[in-house]
């Protein structure tokens, strides 16, 4: 099968044209459950008299927990009134409301635990809202707390969400196979309702394969309004732009609902809504007025049509999925940054990165021999290019049997320690299919143990993947957990059976291939009636596998040595909650412009589903970038949060020292602008581990209320640091158009030219050494302007501070988030966290520029996850560490004259040399203004302040 595979592939070198084959996956119409369900929704809208859900809620079923905080009650559906059904609605935390369907005394169980694998924990019931039902007869269910209607949810006076206001409401009950309903035929209409043809319910065949379908049909179909939301954002992962098009009404910008089925696709289309490797039933509803999000928790095959009835108005969205009992939960926002608390609050913030993740990663497929890694990484060295990891792909192991190592790698752990040697790390990947033959440990063990994933009849599940024939272990099964463990352990336990010897403290996971692939599958991965742990068929729980797979995996990762340490561990597949484990990256990519551009919007999308520490392959996965590509590839992976090159194995070597000047200059600038950008990318990561605001913020995350910039999706913010990004994706550009909001000053990173916004475009001069990169008015963006070969050897180098100053001409803040970095000694407080705050002292004309600690402002909370300020040791062991690390430099953008003095408090006169420029008030444009103090005796764990007097 995978001959075929490879053959695309390879011919992807020879056409860049050739791409995806989309006829290898399916359409809705190919999957039984999605064309009835689209027949549902067809049916409705064609229908002569309004349309009227078969589903109602029997009012004297209705019973209220004591607090009428939450509610159950009887459901039942005029076509088949013998069936029912349950539904319940609870108010929890923050107003969010969890709606729950499920068949009651049906011949089986619907699966029910997609959400707990997302979630935290079990999120508790909140008294605080109550419950007040109306009944709004056939129509729908309406439910109403305080003076918010909750499944129809109406905020002052405004629908929010509306579930089942189209009646498109349908959960398919369980039934017994019988000689009648075992009908493949479709009727003309594939109709719904009138007699429910059985089309698909029994069996189902999808090109050379067949899907038993043991248990019958029971999919779920639900339509969502948005009455007052134009944008929808969100339900990665699709090529596809941020704020979601249409796929069904006049015109839809593409003809297939989104599908959520975790697959490998290699060699994606750049514009599509065609499912990929993970899926996040998250969906974000926009308005200048408020924000608003479900989250559908489905594991199953899940496909979203999205249109906009009143377009600039209004957004109806139908979800069908092929299993499962209906778990909605209702996040009430009103702003983008609620919706992330309240999501980062039941499903978990990101888990903070260890530090060095956060810099340059080298892989490709790959490095053949212990030789060749430490060869990359000196030259790197003699190019002074930084780098803090690099990858072994699987050619390193021994046929594919993932940790046992291949010939040409006779040294591991002598080559991980030369890496080492100055601070870099290694990446080694581990797929999850595992090779069938009795001379691997792994695969051994996992089979002696019961542990891997079974075939409908109770047989070892055999497919084929890059091993060959291989087998794949039940991750849904709590006993794989300790196991997969131990296999990483670097402590001895003769006891424990075979350990990873041949591996050290500095290698780190890449998890592949775990949606999972299976070359020889339906549409490559598995078929759906395999069957996991509980008896759950692999319909039921697939698009959970990959997460588990990577959680698994990072649970034996920190816990290697023994004591607990930030693990590293990438993911191609995720779900809802994968922020909580580590990084995922946008899979194989091609090096065209157009994947380029569309890897942006994909990671934004992730990000505001929760999973922001995400980037695509830099220089595109399949093909040859040209240089120009190349260097602006690089541009666009320093400015995401997982900033990894890679290549497929048969492109040509590309690693930036191959190139000559003045590109390999310019890549190498754009390595050493991400490395001095590295405090603000870590405290973002703080904030997202704290709070779950994403890391990178598209355009309508910072300014909710300007809808101009709802649809932008190529430029985005750095966290809360003021700097506005534009990477160019487009060939032989020059310039770039950069929207501006607000009516602030905007300065360029680089030659600190003036931009006034205020809801317009400026033109920003964009040639191939240069990225866009403004930095926002009233901002202070810590840097470290050192070149070091890695991040590690950064730890003890002194910042540079630039404040640009805001339109007022005096005022800017910003903040540093730093620990050690590695281990989990942030969470007893071994930490700083400053603020930089500029402002106007009392005496007129003078700019006092300060550094407090912010954990003491803030009362200790918010530094990172449950820290109290009595916790909180501002001498403590970290910040000891690096108590002699300087403020060595401030930079001060636009102000307004030359100054007569710049001193610390002490009186002590300060270095300083001033540039006339513009002011960062009034109207001029031009180079602003530069000050440029060098600092003595300011350290960056200490108060300070600093006096300028204009
Ligand atoms: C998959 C991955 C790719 C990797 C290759 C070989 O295609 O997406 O990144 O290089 O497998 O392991």
């Amino acid at each position: 099968m995978r001959g075929i595979v490879v053959f695309g592939y390879l011919a992807a070198l020879v056409s860049p044209l050739l791409a995806v084959k989309p006829e290898d996956f399916k359409t809705c119409s190919q999957a039984a459950f999605c064309n009835r369900g689209r027949a549902l929704s067809a049916r409705a809208a064609a229908s002569k008299s309004p349309w009227i859900s078969p589903y109602s809620i029997n009012p004297t079923s209705l019973v209220f927990s004591p607090s009428k905080s939450s509610f159950t009650a009887a459901v039942k559906s005029s076509l088949y009134p013998e069936i029912k059904f349950e539904l319940q609605v609870d108010i929890l935390r923050d107003g969010v409301a969890r709606v729950r369907m499920d068949q009651v005394d049906g011949l089986r169980k619907r699966y029910d635990e997609a959400a707990s694998w997302a979630l935290l924990k079990e999120p508790a019931l909140k008294e605080e809202g109550q419950i007040v039902w109306t009944d709004q007869g056939k129509t729908g269910m309406k439910a109403v707390y305080d003076d918010v209607e909750l499944i129809t949810l109406i905020r002052s006076g405004r629908e929010e969400v509306v579930l089942n206001g189209r009646g498109l409401l349908h959960m398919e009950h369980f039934r017994t196979k019988t000689r009648a309903n075992h009908s493949q035929e479709p009727t003309p209409e594939n109709a719904w309702f009138e007699g429910e043809e059985e089309h698909g319910f029994w069996e189902e065949t999808f090109k050379s394969w067949t899907d038993s379908k043991p248990k019958g049909p029971e999919s779920l179909s639900l339509d969502i309004d948005f009455p007052n939301h134009p944008h929808v954002y969100g339900i990665p992962e699709h090529a596809a732009p941020l704020s979601l098009p249409s796929t069904t009404g006049p015109d839809p910008a593409y003809s297939e609902p989104y599908r959520l089925w975790n697959l490998d696709v290699y060699e994606y289309e750049s514009s599509s809504s065609m499912a990929l490797y993970g899926a996040i039933p998250v969906l974000h509803a926009h308005s200048t007025k408020s924000t608003v999000a479900v989250f559908n928790a489905l594991a199953s095959e899940t496909w979203v049509d999205i249109h906009h009835p009143t377009p600039d108005k209004s957004t109806a969205t139908h979800w069908i999925a092929e299993s499962g009992i209906l778990d909605l939960f209702i996040l009430p926002g009103p702003t983008p940054d609620a919706i992330f608390e309240q999501y980062a609050r039941f499903t978990g913030p990101t888990a903070l990165p260890a530090h060095w993740s956060l810099g340059h990663h080298q892989c490709r497929w790959n490095y053949i021999s212990s030789d060749d890694v430490r060869t990359v990484s000196r030259r790197f060295d003699e190019e002074e290019m930084p780098l803090d990891v690099i990858w072994l792909d699987i050619e390193y192991s021994q046929e594919h049997k993932y940790f046992i190592w291949g010939q040409s790698f006779p040294d591991p752990v002598q080559m991980a320690n030369d890496v080492a040697a100055i601070g870099r790390k290694m990446v080694v990947i581990v797929d999850p299919h595992l090779k069938r033959t009795s001379n691997y440990p792994v695969y051994a063990e996992a089979q002696e143990r019961g542990l891997l994933v079974k075939k409908s009849d109770g047989g070892e599940f055999e497919g084929w993947c890059w091993s060959g024939s291989s087998a794949w272990v039940d991750f849904f099964n709590p006993g794989s957990w300790t196991w997969w463990t131990k296999l990483f352990s670097l402590v001895d336990d003769p006891s424990a059976g075979w350990r990873w010897k041949d591996s050290t403290d500095t290698m780190f996971i890449w998890n592949d291939m775990n949606e999972p692939s299976v070359f020889n599958g339906p549409e490559i991965t598995m078929v759906k009636d395999n069957t996991h742990y509980g008896g759950w068929e692999h319909r039921d729980v697939h698009n959970v596998n990959g997460m588990l797979y990577h959680n698994a995996t990072t649970n034996a990762v920190m816990t290697r040595t023994g004591s607990p340490r930030r693990p590293f561990v990438l993911s191609r597949s995720f779900f809802a909650g994968s922020q909580r484990i580590g990084a995922i990256w946008t899979g194989d990519n091609m090096g065209t412009w157009e994947h380029m551009a569309v890897g942006i919007p994909m990671t934004l999308s992730v990000g505001i589903a929760g999973l922001t520490y995400a980037g695509s392959d830099v220089g595109g996965f399949f093909g040859n970038p040209d240089v120009e590509m190349l260097v602006r590839w690089y541009q666009v992976g320093a400015f995401a949060p997982f900033f990894r090159a890679h290549a497929h194995i048969d492109t040509k070597r590309r690693e930036p020292y191959l190139y000559d000047d003045p590109h390999k200059s310019i890549m190498r600038d754009i390595l050493r602008l991400r490395y001095s950008l590295l405090p603000v990318w870590y405290t973002a990561f703080r904030e997202a581990s704290v709070r779950g605001i994403p890391v990178l913020r598209p355009q309508y995350v910072v300014f909710p209320k300007d809808s101009r910039g709802f649809a932008l999706d190529q430029q985005y913010y750095l966290g809360a640091s003021g700097l506005l990004v534009k990477p160019v994706t487009t060939q032989g550009a020059t310039e770039t158009e950069v929207y501006l909001s607000d009516d602030q000053v905007y300065y360029d990173y680089f030659d600190s030219q003036i931009y006034r916004g205020g809801s317009k475009s400026v033109t920003v001069p964009a040639p191939l050494e240069k990225v866009p990169l403004l930095i926002r008015g009233g901002s202070i963006v810590p840097t470290r302007a050192r070149p070091r070969r890695s991040s590690p050897l950064m730890k003890k180098d002194p910042f540079t501070l630039k404040i640009a100053l805001d339109k007022t001409g005096f005022a800017a803040r910003g903040e540093l988030y730093l620990d050690d970095g590695e281990t989990y000694a942030h969470q007893q407080g071994e930490l700083i966290w400053r603020q930089f705050i500029a402002s106007k002292a009392e005496k007129k004309k003078v700019l006092a520029i300060r550094s407090v600690d912010l954990v003491s402002r803030a009362g200790g909370e918010g530094a990172v996850d449950g820290i109290t300020l009595s916790a909180y040791d501002r001498e403590n062991a970290f910040a000891r560490d690096i108590a002699d690390v300087t403020v060595e430099r401030i930079v001060v953008l636009g102000l307004e004259s030359r100054p007569k003095s710049v001193k610390l408090e002490n009186g002590k006169e300060l270095q300083w040399t001033f540039n006339e420029g513009s002011s960062a008030k009034g109207k001029k444009s031009g180079a602003a203004s530069l000050l440029t103090i060098k600092t003595r005796d300011v350290y960056i764990v200490e108060d300070w302040s600093i006096a300028v007097e204009l």
